[in-house]
């Protein structure tokens, strides 16, 4: 398959033809491989019972490393596969000595999980500070710069913020909070995938991401890069027979970590979600981030244009170069304009006080000429 043919890619998510679909930002829609992989799941299952995990399983979480390391840069051995980004932290927080440094730092516009998971470590001494934004786009670097010191254990941010699509500056960052001697973990579920990556030019210690957005592979299955330099050093305390460098030995006695990121996965994966997610990497590795980036800018201007024409208030990024695959629209009430929305077959997302509408590599113009029409319609009342 070519892979700049749009429309032949289109017709891999069928789901595509019953719906206008500009909701990726919130779940990627269904391909055909992802569930022609999960069916051979199930005949696998069926065919072999539970020498499938020797035959075929064991070497699909291998095929899932690979696959993910190569979008980001990184090789198979850094990258574990996990269930989701709540147990990426669990893991690799439980591996940090937070006694000498005590602090970690996030902002306003991180995903909840986030924050709540270092914020729930309070009662083992963690500190969070949680910069503000001011504009609810962005946080500036400064702010970064100045919240980062000697007492700062981690820096653990997105690079691109799920309610105003900004791209923040990974590279910089890392330069920062390393050079106070911290590590830098980057959420990255709504950048990778949709932004190239590299997190070797980047120089990130932890990225977390996942397959239910712009890696479509559907719920279940994260992943998580470690840097390899800091393998060997982190034994994580929270930890399962899948993270043993023996697993088959079945000897309950003794603790001899895997020497890879595998280290960090505990326990066993969801096969279903393996088979899904594996799928849906592929197809991102077919077509290429950079090429998928293009596609998906080029369809979020045109959006932009038609919204900021129709006088619609947008809250994204001055700069597109700095707007990822997200177009967020502040509306009154967007709870109901979502369900009018999707009463005329268009699927779109809200958050407080604003809608997202994503389009990806698989949607159209026609399609947002559609969502703005309807938008329009909905809205004229009110606006
Ligand atoms: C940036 C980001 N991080 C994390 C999550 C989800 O975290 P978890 O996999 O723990 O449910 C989401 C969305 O669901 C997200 O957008």
């Amino acid at each position: 398959m070519p892979a700049l043919d749009w429309e032949t890619w289109r017709e891999e998510f069928p789901g595509l033809r019953r719906r206008t679909y500009l909701n990726t930002v919130s779940l990627g829609q269904l391909s055909n491989r992802s569930r022609s992989a999960v069916n051979e799941f199930l005949d696998l299952w069926a065919e072999f019972g539970a020498s499938a995990w020797y035959s075929h399983w064991m070497k699909e979480i291998d095929a899932v490393r690979r696959e993910f390391a190569r979008i980001i840069g990184a090789s198979a051995e850094e990258v574990a596969v996990m269930p989701n980004i709540s147990s990426c932290l669990a893991a690799i927080s439980s591996s940090l000595d937070f006694s000498r440094r005590s602090r970690v730092v996030s902002c306003e516009l991180d995903f909840p999980t986030l924050t709540h998971h270092f914020l729930g470590k309070r009662p083992l001494g963690v500190t969070t500070s949680i910069l503000s934004s001011p504009d609810r786009v962005h946080v500036p670097l400064e702010a970064f710069e100045a919240a980062i010191d000697r007492r700062t254990a981690l820096v653990a941010t997105c690079r691109v913020f799920f309610t105003s699509g900004y791209i923040q500056n990974v590279k910089a960052l890392a330069d920062v909070v390393h050079s106070q001697g911290a590590l830098i973990l980057i959420d990255d579920y709504q950048g990778t995938g949709q932004i190239p990556i590299d997190v070797k030019a980047t120089d990130i210690d932890f990225l977390v991401s996942g397959g239910l957005k712009w890696l479509i592979g559907g719920p279940g299955i994260a992943y998580m890069y470690v840097r390899r330099e800091l393998i060997p050093e982190l034994q994580p305390t929270s930890t399962g027979w899948f993270s043993q460098q023996r697993m088959f030995d079945f000897d309950p006695m003794n603790l001899e970590f895997r020497h890879d990121a595998a280290r960090f996965e505990a326990g066993t994966p969801a096969v279903a979600a393996l088979y899904a997610g594996r799928a849906g990497l592929e197809i991102i590795n077919e077509i290429g981030p950079a090429s998928i980036r293009q596609r998906t800018a080029m369809l979020n201007q045109d959006l932009v244009a038609r919204l900021q024409g129709r006088g619609f208030r947008l809250r994204i990024p001055d700069n597109p170069e700095r707007q990822a695959g997200i177009t967020v629209v502040e509306i009154e009430d967007p709870l109901e304009v979502v369900r009018k929305l999707a009463d005329r077959g268009i699927i779109i997302d809200r958050r407080p006080g604003a809608i997202r509408i994503s389009p990806y590599f698989y949607n159209t113009i026609s399609e947002n000429e559609m969502v703005v029409a309807a938008l329009e319609e909905v809205t004229r009342s009110r606006r």
